[in-house]
């Protein structure tokens, strides 16, 4: 990857406490990104840094899941064609300085989801400008498209991205695939014979999860190192 590591640069201006500030900016429309994000930030917290979180809300209410399986393929197809879902404003604490900036979400037909790339719009540049940004995606399978567009983005708002943290669901294919979507649809996978035996579970496991707390905890120690 091209993009900078963490370690390599440190853009850190001074706080008014001495513990290390992190903003995570997030979105979630089925947990997934918000259970990563509870991980980092505990594993963060147990380091003692400060961790404030911002939570992406559109403007009108999007329920998961999708009401009906054409709903669910003509999000797919609008995501596809980067389609904005706009956002409720940031919070003040959003505008403040830190450490670094995690930017979470999932992938969308390839892309970062529409309330994600309505915060690009909007606040990026007043927000990353300067700042380290690590993004974290979460998704069935592919996350390196989404990535790649991510970067660009970060950049263009003159952030800093740092190589991202990318989380896929933990189930063989074919069946990962199909249960997402079913899942998505607000059908139940499990009323399906084949992926009642081959469909485990939506999501992330117990074990990425306590993996990405062990992994927060350690960049947590990184950036105190750079406080010093
Ligand atoms: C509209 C839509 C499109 C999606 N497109 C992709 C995709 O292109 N690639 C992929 O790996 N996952 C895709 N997914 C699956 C999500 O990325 C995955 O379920 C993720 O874990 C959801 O995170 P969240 O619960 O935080 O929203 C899509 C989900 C939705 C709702």
């Amino acid at each position: 990857m091209d993009c900078i590591r963490f370690g390599e640069t440190s853009i850190v201006e001074e706080s008014n406490s001495d513990r290390p500030k992190v903003l995570i900016i997030f979105f979630s429309f089925s947990r997934q990104t918000r259970k990563l994000v509870q991980a980092v930030a505990e594993g963060m917290e147990s380091q003692g840094v400060d961790v404030v979180r911002q939570r992406l809300v559109p403007v009108e209410t999007l329920n998961f899941p999708f009401k009906s399986i054409s709903t669910t393929f003509l999000m797919m197809l609008l995501t596809l064609l980067r389609k904005r879902i706009p956002i409720r404003p940031l919070d003040k604490k959003s505008f403040h300085r830190y450490d670094m900036i995690i930017l979470a979400g999932p992938t969308w037909s390839y892309n970062p989801s529409g309330p994600v790339l309505s915060f690009l719009d909007d606040y990026g540049e007043r927000i990353l400008k300067n700042q380290l940004v690590l993004p974290i995606i979460s998704c069935r399978s592919y996350w390196r498209t989404h990535w790649y567009y991510l970067k660009g983005r970060i950049r263009k708002c003159h952030g800093i991205p740092l190589t991202p943290w990318a989380f896929t669901h933990n189930v063989p294919e074919p069946w990962k695939t199909v249960g997402v979507f079913l899942t998505i649809a607000g059908k139940n996978p499990k009323r399906i014979p084949i992926l009642k035996k081959f469909y485990t579970r939506y999501g992330h496991s117990n074990r990425q999860l306590a993996l990405l707390k062990d992994k927060a905890t350690a960049l947590a120690r990184e950036l105190w190192a750079g406080r010093r």
